[in-house]
């Protein structure tokens, strides 16, 4: 990983100065892609002057190195990325709450991850699980695209399917978690184990399979439909499908780390971070569909309308929890992961 400040000087010299009041730093972790990452983070320099350093992993990695940080901290806020790492990382104390006077501006479903994770973490997006498509491949090779979780179980699709890494991705965790709670686990890890066979890679990023997708290394991936959305807006020939039986969701949140060494800036970092304005102009730059947490930012055109999909009533409580999370990633490794393919 690298800590990179992303004050360019010079660029901001040639643009606007710093405000007079430009005081401190500000370490932001980020689970975010790093196109999503950068204007956030380049957003509140511009705002307040505050210096930032940004570091962006995986939301399941993130989450490692704050276990790892937990005595000597190094980040002040994560933002970004699934939500049940980040209420695993509150449960093990290594986030701490914050009221933030802008909660109320904030969706339902944001609300209520702060409030049943006693202030530790917060929704800042939400995007709805399912298939994206590479519409010139399947077409080529006479595949039938996808609209069910059943239709992935189809052998022609054998070799053509990707999906993240559970253990670093917090999209691919949220795959498990949603079979499990659709399905049962039992049939969901039987699930799990026959769709293996199709998998052809499971990369460490949760957009990594939908970006091979996109380039046409491979047909189908199990993915964000917003990132799916996001590579159509592009260009490149990529459909995407909710699945037919219902499927899950993120709530992307947001989180103060503790022990923060810059904490009024942290402070500071998230109640900004949670107002419209702020979300408005940073989904803009960085093209991105998710549906943002405060209610008065409206849905950019060709988002997903979260309203209208058939999603499950995601448990956030027990997919979040450590030791079920724990649990679900050894079991998937013992049981899905260590089989040939
Ligand atoms: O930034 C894109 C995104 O799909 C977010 O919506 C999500 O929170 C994040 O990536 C998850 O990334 P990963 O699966 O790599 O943890």
């Amino acid at each position: 990983m690298t800590m990179r400040p992303i004050i360019l000087a010079a660029a901001l010299a040639a643009a606007a100065p710093l405000p007079a009041a430009a005081q401190g730093q500000l370490n932001l972790y980020c689970s975010a892609t790093i196109e999503w990452c950068t204007p956030i983070a380049r957003g509140f320099e511009r705002e307040t002057g505050i210096r930032v350093t940004l570091a962006q992993k995986s939301t399941g990695e993130m989450l490692a190195q704050l276990r790892a940080e937990a005595r000597n901290p190094r980040g002040d806020v994560w933002w970004g990325g699934t939500g049940d790492p980040h209420v695993a990382a509150g449960e093990e104390g290594l986030t701490q709450p914050h009221e933030s006077p802008r909660i109320a501006e904030l969706h339902d479903w944001a609300q209520a991850q702060w409030r049943q994770t006693q202030g530790r973490t917060v929704g800042v997006y939400a995007s709805v699980l399912g298939f994206g498509f590479n519409t010139e491949l399947v077409a080529r090779r006479n595949l039938p695209a996808p609209r069910c979780w059943a239709d992935l179980l189809n052998p022609a699709y054998r070799g053509e399917l990707q999906m993240a890494n559970p253990n670093s991705s917090g999209t691919a965790y949220i795959v498990i978690a949603t079979l499990v709670q659709m399905m049962g686990e039992e049939p969901a890890f039987d699930y799990l184990k026959r769709l293996h066979g199709s998998i052809n890679a499971y990369p460490r990023s949760g957009t990594a399979p939908i970006t091979a997708v996109a380039r046409g290394e491979t047909a189908l991936s199990i993915s964000f439909v917003h990132n799916a959305a996001e590579e159509a807006a592009a260009g490149f020939p990529v459909g995407h499908a909710v699945p037919c039986e219902g499927t899950g969701y993120e709530i992307g949140s947001m989180s103060i780390i503790r022990g923060a060494r810059n904490l009024d800036n942290a402070r500071r970092f998230y109640d900004w971070a949670l107002s419209a304005e702020a979300q408005i102009a940073a989904s803009r730059e960085a093209r991105k569909l998710q549906t943002m947490a405060n209610r008065n930012v409206p849905l950019t055109d060709g988002a997903p309308n979260m309203a209208t999909a058939r999603i499950i009533d995601y448990d956030n409580a027990r997919f979040g929890a450590s030791a079920e999370r724990r649990r679900l990633l050894a079991r998937w490794d013992r049981e899905v992961g260590a089989l040939p393919r």
